[in-house]
């Protein structure tokens, strides 16, 4: 069975009080269901995780400290352990603050960074060299939907950033398909977009590695997911869960998604 997963990507946003208050509000819900069962059976949440920025990095794995179906991660990683590069956290440090998962290739450092995925493949190698979980992500922008060219360019953004990868590697991969046009626009994939870029994405992880590797590997959707769409998304076959931003801002929003599928 694959790991359903819910992840919310808080991108750079919240003050130190509204992180804070937002993780404790987040935590009382899910304390809620498992006690009462909630509408789902105890035990029953999918996984999540919380990418907030650095700076609320040890405050988080504080307030979810015991909580074994929450981890913690960043948004970001250098591409070296250690070194003379001011102002950079590497993937050696977020891994001994506790932090376990790391974003990988959003759409967002691709754009305003000028991250490509030469340096994006680094960065997947030294995330899993460092015990980090790599959420890699992809998508198309919208001139390319258009074009009819969206399967092209993410097969070639997960050929260059992932799949040159051994399958004992790769396969600890999360992949996070997020069409370009759909994040922060209220435009959403329709489930049917979204299940047929997943298909597509499995059909490759199978040509590359194996069956078993692509039957097993988690594909979260991510682009205006929220609280009225997540179940008809999570809904399709291939779609094992959101990486969402504005939505996770919010905890009650946020948990209505943890609760749909
Ligand atoms: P939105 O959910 O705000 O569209 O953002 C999606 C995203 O970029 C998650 O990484």
């Amino acid at each position: 069975m694959r790991k359903k997963i819910v992840a919310g990507n808080w991108k750079m946003n919240l003050s130190a009080e509204e992180a804070m208050a937002l993780a404790n509000e987040l935590k009382q819900k899910i304390d809620h269901q498992l006690d009462t069962g909630g509408p789902r059976q105890n035990g029953a949440l999918p996984r999540i995780l919380l990418f907030p920025p650095y700076v609320y990095l040890s405050g988080l794995i504080e307030v979810f400290r015991n909580y074994e179906g929450l981890s913690i991660g960043v948004q970001n990683i250098y591409q070296e352990e250690k070194g003379a590069y001011t102002g950079e956290v590497s993937p050696l440090m977020v891994r001994s603050m506790g932090g376990t998962h790391t974003l990988i290739g959003h759409s967002e450092r691709r754009m305003h960074f000028n991250e490509d995925d030469e340096l994006l493949a680094k960065k997947t190698a030294l995330a899993l060299k460092n015990g980090l979980i790599p959420v890699y992500c992809c998508g198309e922008m919208l001139p390319e939907r258009e074009t009819g060219k969206h399967f092209q360019v993410v097969a070639e953004q997960l050929k260059k950033g992932v799949f040159w990868m051994k399958e004992e590697e790769a396969g600890n991969i999360i992949i996070a398909y997020e069409p370009v046009w759909a994040i922060g626009t209220g435009q959403t994939a329709s489930p049917d977009q979204a299940q047929e870029m997943h298909a597509y994405i499995r059909q490759l992880i199978a040509d590359q590695y194996s069956n078993k590797m692509a039957d097993r590997m988690t594909i979260l959707y991510g682009g205006s997911c929220n609280a009225k769409n997540a179940a008809e998304l999570f809904a399709k076959e291939d779609v094992d869960g959101g990486l969402i931003g504005g939505a996770s801002l919010k905890a009650d929003d946020f948990f209505r998604i943890i609760q749909s599928f």
